[in-house]
């Protein structure tokens, strides 16, 4: 492995994702074309970081980044002809400095990963005005560089649509007879082209029943999506159905729909724990979040898949400056979640206006629509109500 990441932070202080920052590192050095070099990053905390600072450096107090080449101008050390060097990363103080920079703390280690490796290449700031520059130009470049790399790895095609036919189940339910079928209502989605059906089985079941979601299992062609609450009961019934993926949401009697996006750091444990069981099973958990980013880091922290990023409040913005700001932090929220290697779906309130928009971002996999859809369908038919939003999911 042409990098060693070696972790001597104390855990629990801080959710860092090794396999990010692995992958980070790996796809620099093919960048700089040197993949047959090789270098160590290791992390450690500033109490570690102001001991090297004041041992090598005689300086006080910890810093962010020291590096250490294998390689002194031209003298080699002898035996080490593959290696670049050492990378020391305090954590702590990259996301203290992630907080002032309003980003994550993953991106502020890569940035530190990026500067160490230009020194053990031979860049220097501290020479010149002009090296400076230099390497700050470098910095900017191989940033983009690896981000663009990074996100195009990432989405190899535009966003699925996945469609909710809960509210199929709503109108049936408010006559207490057999129809409209979400059943069917699944079937002629799909026909239209819909990649994925959706499904909420509350455990009020005011709308999906039992009997319909052990029949979409058998009859679906593309993907089901359970969504569900995170209880006993739904948990047995998805592990005896084998959804093709869940989606764990809040649930709350009182609401009429799902209002917000789920508290994973308030219910890490039973998150985490419904997630292993999910795991044994084979079957992909989502977790429906808001756009937040310490939701998203836990989320990647107890083991998520996918997360399904809550675009309600973007929906809901009255006005296009609160629209955009709504969408800017989805769009923040997207690569973050995608940065810490969580697969990114989003949905709820999205329309045949404010769809387009969410659709562009890059890594965004899938999105999960449901009353928009089926309230056009009353009026112009569900073929036609899907086949309009796939146009405009897919930007034909
Ligand atoms: N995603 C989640 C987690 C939901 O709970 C819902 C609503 O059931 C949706 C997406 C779809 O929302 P809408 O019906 O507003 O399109």
């Amino acid at each position: 492995m042409p990098l060693h990441l070696i972790d001597q932070y104390s855990p629990g202080s801080c959710r860092i994702n090794r396999d990010i920052l692995q992958n980070h590192g790996l796809r620099l050095l093919e960048i700089l074309h040197c993949a047959d070099q090789v270098f160590s990053i290791v992390l450690i905390d500033d109490q570690a970081m102001a001991d090297f600072n004041h041992h090598y450096r005689h300086k006080k107090g910890p810093t962010n980044v020291l590096s250490f080449p294998a390689r002194e101008g031209e003298e080699q050390f002898p035996g080490l002809e593959s290696e670049l060097g050492d990378i020391l990363i305090s954590v702590d103080t990259a996301i203290q400095e992630a907080g002032q920079a309003n980003t994550s703390a993953h991106r502020r280690i890569t940035e530190l990963i990026i500067h160490g490796l230009l020194h053990l290449l031979g860049y220097d700031h501290e020479r010149s005005e002009e090296e400076a520059r230099v390497m700050r130009e470098r910095e900017k470049e191989l940033l983009q560089q690896l981000l663009t790399k990074h996100l195009s790895s990432g989405r190899r095609t535009m966003p699925h649509l996945a469609i909710n036919v809960d509210h199929v189940a709503t109108v049936r339910q408010a006559r207490g007879i057999t129809e409209p079928d979400p059943v069917l209502a699944a079937g002629i989605c799909e026909l239209a082209g819909a990649e994925g059906i959706v499904v909420h089985l509350r455990e009020d079941r005011r709308h999906m029943q039992d009997r319909d979601v052990r029949i979409l299992r058998q009859t679906i062609k593309t993907k089901l999506n359970l969504e569900m609450a995170a209880v006993k009961e739904i948990i047995n019934i998805a592990l005896d159905i084998k959804p093709d993926m869940i989606t764990l949401v809040p649930e709350k009697r009182k609401e009429l729909t799902t209002e917000g996006g789920l508290d994973v750091i308030g219910n890490e444990k039973k998150l985490k724990k419904t997630i292993g069981k999910m795991r044994k099973a084979s079957i992909p958990v989502s977790i429906f979040i808001d756009p937040d980013a310490a939701q998203i880091e836990a989320a990647a922290d107890i083991g998520a898949t996918f997360v399904e990023l809550h675009t309600g409040r973007y929906c809901d913005a009255t006005s296009q400056k609160e629209r955009d700001m709504e969408f800017r932090l989805i769009e923040q929220s997207a690569e973050l979640a995608f940065e810490s290697g969580l697969r990114v779906n989003a949905g709820h309130g999205l329309d045949y206006l404010t769809t387009a928009r969410v659709a562009a971002l890059p890594t965004i996999e899938e999105l999960s629509i449901g009353h928009a859809i089926i309230s056009r369908a009353v009026l112009v038919g569900l073929d036609q109500a899907v086949r309009e939003m796939i146009a405009i999911v897919k930007g034909a």
